[in-house]
């Protein structure tokens, strides 16, 4: 049996879901506490430059009212850092961000900036966060992450996601080769994005990998089972491929 894995859970979608109507419902730090009652070991937000979901306010509430770790996402500008600086989260991830993008497409190009991400970072240290950087599961941008001096990776499952035959298969080797090379040089490996109740299980079990963040497929799955049971049966499943 190999380690274990945690699941964080995403909860950007309900306050989509609420920001449709600007109002207070559905709220995200309800589903965020029922996430944790169900077995979530952290909560991810993403507080986007545009605010098109997560709002300050929620960020400010979850830090006080979260029993788990928060894990803020987070695009490594000025403005952010000043709110993270403030907030403290356990956990900041940073991303890359464009206004127009429907949700996160890639990871961050740590090779090409190593040096502004190195400057942010320890801004984030300094103030206590476990920082991680997001990033697509090349060699090169692992060796970078590790050069900026963060102890965390977090690995772009979105392509393995959308693929399928072959060019999944070889998403997966993609994925099995960064986790492992990022152990080796001593990062911790976390990975996320698009996956769901049916293409989790072989992501959840690459031994390196020790925490996955879901969202969206939660979100969509709790309209129709309720939410306790969305994050149950995700845990389960990434339990399951450990075993
Ligand atoms: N991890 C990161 C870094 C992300 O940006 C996102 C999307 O906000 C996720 C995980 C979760 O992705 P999904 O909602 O597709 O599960």
């Amino acid at each position: 049996m190999t380690g274990t894995i945690e699941l964080g859970v995403n909860i950007d979608h309900v306050a989509t879901l609420r920001q449709a109507r600007r109002g207070l419902v559905p709220s995200p730090v309800e589903a965020a506490l029922i996430a944790e009652q169900s077995g979530a070991d952290n909560i991810t937000l993403h507080l986007r430059e545009d605010r098109r979901h997560i709002q300050d306010t929620d960020v400010e509430t979850l830090r006080q009212k979260l029993k788990t770790r928060m894990n803020l996402e987070m695009a490594s500008t000025d403005e952010m850092i000043a709110i993270a600086q403030r907030v403290r989260p356990a956990d900041c991830c940073l991303v890359p961000e464009r206004r127009a993008e429907i949700t996160t497409e890639g990871g961050l190009d740590v090779v090409s900036q190593t040096d502004r991400l190195r400057e942010s970072c320890a801004l984030l240290a300094a103030s206590g966060i476990r920082v991680a950087l997001f990033i697509d599961p090349e060699p090169s941008q692992v060796e970078a992450t590790a050069s900026v001096g963060v102890p965390v990776i977090e690995l772009h499952t979105g392509r393995y996601c959308e693929s399928t035959g072959a060019e999944r298969a070889n998403e997966l080797k993609r994925l099995r080769a960064s986790a492992r090379l990022a152990k080796t040089i001593g990062l911790e490996v976390h990975a996320g994005h698009g996956l769901n109740y049916d293409n989790v299980t072989p992501v959840a079990a690459i031994p390196e990998i020790v925490e996955l963040n879901v969202g969206h497929a939660i979100v969509g799955r709790a309209v129709f089972v309720g939410l306790p049971t969305a994050v149950r049966d995700m845990k389960t499943l990434m339990l399951a491929a450990r075993l």
